[in-house]
Parts: C-alpha cells; sequence; structure tokens
C-alpha cells in the first residue's frame, strides 16, 4: 500500500481534488477509515492532525487498515457527517462541539463565553475526570467520543472596528449551528445567523453577515480578515472539536486493529493538541504581517464584553448541569491547570 500512498501524494499535485495524504486506493482487505472534516488541510490545528492521523496508519497499519481524509467538506459537511457516520460513508469525524446540541446539551459547556481562561484551563478539564465521562455523552445515539481536538479560543471581527459591546449593536455576525452562541450574540444586540462553514467567506464579502468569530487558524485559513474591517482580540469562546465515531463500526474492529487505530488516535491527538495554542498564536501574526488589522482590548474594555456576554450563562445551565460548569470553572483555577500557559 505504501506505493499507492506515494502515488497518491505525487498525483496531488497534478489533480488537487485528492483527499489529501489519503491513499487512493485501499487493499481490499484492509479496514477503509475516510475521515471527513470541513477545515483547510494545512496551517490548521484539525486539518494538519487529520493528515498526521492519515500519514501513521497507513505507515504503522499498512495491510491492516488505512486511512483517506477528506478536507474542507469534499466529502460531508458538518450538518450532515453525523448521519454519514451511521450509514458507514464515513467513520471519522471531527465536528466542533458547538455542533452536537441535537444528540447532548451537556456539550453547551464549552460554548459559555468566558468560561475558560486559557487553552491550559481547556486541557485541564478535557483531560481531568468531567471532560473524560462527556466522551461518552452520546452514547445513546450509538456514537463513541474518542477524544477532543483543540482549536483554540475565538476572536470577533465585523466590517467596522469593535472595541466595546456597544460597537456590535445591531449587527448580524455569522455563527456555527449553537444555541449559546445565538444567546450570547443577541446579548450584545446584534443577530446571529447560523451559515455553514464553507459560505461564510462569501456571506461576509457580499455583506450577508457584517461580521463573524472564529480562532486565528480558522479567519487566516479562510480569509475571512481580508473582507472585514479587523479582528478584536476578545478569546471570548472556545473552538475545540469532538472525534467521534459510531459505535457499530468500532466494535466491528478487530481488537488488535481497534487498540492500534485508538492507540495511534491518542497519541497523534496530544502532540496536535499541544501544537494548536502556537499554531493559532502564528496565525495571528501572518494576519498583520498580511495587512489585517489587529486590535487589543484593555483590561475595562475586556470587563465589558464579559459584563455583557456571561450573563447567557443562566439560560443554558439546567440541560448542561451546574456539576460540570463548576468542573470547567475549577479548571481555569491557575493551581489546577498543568503543561499549556
Ligand atoms: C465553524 O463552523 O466555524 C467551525 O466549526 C469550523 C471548524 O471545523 O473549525
Amino acid at each position: 500500500m505504501k506505493e499507492i500512498v506515494s502515488a497518491a501524494i505525487f498525483a496531488l499535485s497534478l489533480c488537487s481534488s485528492l483527499p489529501l495524504y489519503a491513499a487512493d486506493h485501499c487493499d481490499d482487505d484492509e479496514v477503509v477509515i475516510k475521515f471527513s472534516h470541513v477545515v483547510s488541510a494545512e496551517g490548521h490545528p484539525k486539518g494538519e492532525m487529520a493528515s498526521a492521523l492519515a500519514r501513521r496508519i497507513n505507515e504503522e497499519m499498512d495491510g491492516k487498515a488505512c486511512m483517506q481524509v477528506f478536507p474542507s467538506a469534499k466529502l460531508f459537511d458538518d450538518d450532515k457527517v453525523m448521519e454519514a457516520l451511521l450509514l458507514g460513508d464515513v467513520q471519522l469525524a471531527a465536528p466542533s462541539l458547538s455542533k452536537f446540541e441535537a444528540y447532548t446539551l451537556k456539550y453547551r459547556v464549552f460554548d459559555l463565553p468566558f468560561l475558560f481562561s486559557s487553552m491550559a484551563a481547556v486541557k485541564s478539564f478535557t483531560e481531568g475526570e468531567v471532560g473524560q465521562e462527556l466522551l461518552g455523552a452520546m452514547s445513546d445515539y450509538c456514537f463513541v467520543g474518542l477524544g477532543y481536538m483543540l482549536n483554540g479560543l475565538k476572536q470577533f471581527s465585523a466590517d467596522k472596528p469593535l472595541q466595546l459591546p456597544r460597537d456590535a449593536t445591531g449587527l448580524d455576525f455569522r455563527v456555527q449551528n449553537s444555541d449559546v452562541t445565538v444567546a450570547m450574540i443577541e446579548a450584545l444586540g446584534a443577530s446571529a445567523r447560523k451559515i455553514r462553514f464553507g459560505d461564510v467567506y462569501t456571506a461576509l464579502e457580499r455583506g450577508k453577515v457584517d461580521g463573524q468569530e472564529n480562532t486565528w487558524s480558522n479567519i487566516f485559513a479562510e480569509n475571512f480578515y481580508t473582507v472585514q474591517d479587523g479582528v478584536t482580540e476578545t478569546n471570548h469562546q472556545l473552538l475545540a472539536y469532538l472525534a467521534v465515531v459510531s459505535r457499530d463500526w468500532l466494535d466491528s474492529l478487530q481488537p488488535d486493529v481497534q487498540y492500534q487505530f485508538l492507540k495511534i488516535f491518542d497519541e497523534v491527538s496530544k502532540e496536535y493538541n499541544a501544537r494548536a495554542l502556537g499554531m493559532n498564536a502564528f496565525k495571528k501574526i501572518q494576519i498583520i504581517e498580511n495587512g489585517g488589522v489587529v486590535r487589543q482590548l484593555s483590561p475595562d474594555q475586556r470587563d465589558k464584553w464579559v459584563e455583557v456576554m456571561k450573563p447567557v450563562w443562566d439560560q443554558f445551565i439546567d440541560g448542561i448541569g451546574q456539576d460540570v460548569i463548576e468542573a470547567a470553572m475549577e479548571a481555569s483555577q491557575p493551581r489546577k491547570r498543568s503543561g499549556l500557559h
């Protein structure tokens, strides 16, 4: 199969529609693992993690398993991929945690504005007892959460300068499919429009919406900053993903194949989660170097954003559970953190 992988990589230079780092053809006796996601394959924590996972599986599990990665929604969009998992059209997906509201309200914890003080806090929470328990929140729907894939904290951008919450009043913002985010935007006196990721650039460019909120890596990779007045470093909400598979598919794997697949997934996700913070910091620098405007908030200005957006927590506590929120808050206490800063 190694020859086929090399041929596929070589062919990429000729045909850009091939999946990146995919074995274009898997052998008949190999378990085929199609991984569909919506972001860029390069310069993005999830995109690069997916490619690295495929590289390792295709090298180390040659003859047993074979992974094909389909970035940029080339195979499925996030609103279709969960059904595709159950139908066996793909085997691995990683939508953002904001996009699971139809299956569980517990993941709304990840969307609460200004909950996580840093990515170190996110790491501590996701690796802790409550975070690990949440991986099983979709078992009733026959999905298994393999682990979290981290991106970063989100920033606001708009077609006018945003320094205070009142600057956002009256604007239309693109949001993911998340009611917490809708409530957060409405708390600003603004309107939220749920738009699929692949359509955001065009919506901004054509003025269908005035602004958006996303991580530095998405803002850079999708060129959002080029059609906005500027980006304000608000760090207001998390963007992270759940790597998810169907229970039936996971159980269908031979024990040695399942063990090796899960082990490689665990190692690669740890490695790339540790890189996500630096990757986003680099993307912020690239935005500035490419002529984008990045605005900072003074501590007083930041307090105003917190004051306006944090009260939306009250609407979602029942669905999430006070215990889950408390565990996440505790993870933001410096003494609980380790690793990332
Ligand atoms: C979005 O829709 O903004 C994100 O979920 C896209 C992604 O996968 O990073």
